[in-house]
């Protein structure tokens, strides 16, 4: 079995990342949206900041059975690798699975990163594949859908007018696109409270957010399409960026939003900033992007505080995923 890289100018090798991508998805999660080659090849041009990782098919001598991709940051963590890995459907429990993760585990060495994680929806299946190969489950994580047609008349509007009067230290703009110059660099320091959010056992530092990682983000997402609302909640007295939240439109599938960080920053917590914040996104999407079906998000299961705010607004159980980790001997 052969591990190839993929390139965004291969088009078979990436028709053949979409074809297992979705065959996968059929079987193990259907709500998922479906991979394209659009999406596919944004993501090996672009990932989620730029940074997008090793895109590599596993090819047997019968032909392709799988995909791993290996995402790496230099901004942070140096020795940490996240592996995401799938098998086509209709060849597991064939030795595949292993065999693939045996080779990227070595691919991890090579490239000294030797904190490993990798991430699977939760099933007794993947927990015993993981478990065998000497990953432990680290994290449970809860994939949420927000099904906008089904919300109440005037949900949004409430909670919204709810949380108002406890947030009047507080002014949100909406930002369509890029965020402007004089205000990327306060937005970098609020980004940082997402490493408060919770990570159960995960064993991982601090991630780092300078401005240009924040600016790599939004071009990396700009370059899929237009479709990049983020909302951000300004101290009055001081103009410190107290919190926001991101969503992103599919270009490709329309009714389809995938919401990014919502995050508010710990010296101004508690003034409803976060169900302000993603009641006036549900607004503001409605009004920009009326075809707009739903917005499916990721917590951590243990994250009782923004699944509070988002099951408030609506957002119900898809599913579960597992976060494993293992750490590889030097
Ligand atoms: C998890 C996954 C990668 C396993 O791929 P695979 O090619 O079927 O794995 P292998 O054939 O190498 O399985 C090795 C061992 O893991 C265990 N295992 C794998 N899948 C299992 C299942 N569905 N149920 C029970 N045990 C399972 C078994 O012990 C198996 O050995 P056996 O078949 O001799 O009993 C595959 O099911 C998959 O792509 N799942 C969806 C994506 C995912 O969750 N990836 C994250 C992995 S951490």
């Amino acid at each position: 079995m052969e591990l190839r890289e993929i390139t965004a100018d291969d088009a078979d090798g990436v028709a053949e990342l979409v074809r297992i991508t979705n065959a996968a998805r059929l079987v193990d999660a259907p709500f998922e949206p479906e991979a394209t080659p659009y999406s596919m090849e944004m993501g090996i041009r672009h990932g989620w900041d730029g940074e997008p990782g090793l895109h590599l098919l596993a090819v047997t001598a019968d032909g392709p059975v799988g995909f791993v991709l290996v995402n790496t940051t230099e901004y942070d963590n140096p020795d940490l690798a996240w592996l995401g890995l799938l098998v086509d459907p209709a060849v597991r429990r064939h030795g595949h699975g292993s065999a693939i993760l045996e080779a990227v585990l070595d691919v991890c060495r090579e490239m000294d990163r030797l904190n490993v994680t990798a991430e699977g929806w939760y099933d007794d299946g993947v927990h015993a594949f993981a478990t065998a190969h000497g990953f432990r489950r680290v994290m449970v994580s809860a994939r949420r859908r927000q099904d906008l047609a089904a919300l109440p008349d005037g949900l949004a509007e409430e909670l919204y007018a709810e949380a108002l009067p406890h947030a009047g230290d507080y002014e949100l703009m909406r930002i369509h696109g890029r965020t402007p110059d004089d205000l990327i660099e306060r937005l970098a320091t609020a980004t940082a409270a997402i490493n408060d959010a919770p990570l159960d056992d995960l064993d991982v530092e601090d991630d780092e957010f300078p401005p240009e990682r924040i600016r790599a983000y939004e071009e990396a997402q700009l370059a899929r399409g237009p479709g990049f609302y983020r909302i951000v909640a300004l101290h009055r007295d001081s103009g410190e960026v107290a919190g926001h939240t991101v969503v992103a439109v599919d270009p490709e599938q329309p009714t389809h939003g995938e919401q990014h960080d919502t995050s508010v920053v710990t010296a101004h917590r508690g003034h409803r900033l976060g169900q302000l914040l993603k009641a006036d996104m549900v607004r503001w999407l409605r009004e920009v992007e009326p075809q707009l079906g739903h917005v499916d998000t990721w917590n951590a299961a243990s994250n009782g505080h923004m699944i509070g705010v988002n099951e408030r607004l609506g957002y119900r159980l898809l599913a579960q995923g597992s976060l494993y980790q293992r750490r590889l001997e030097d």
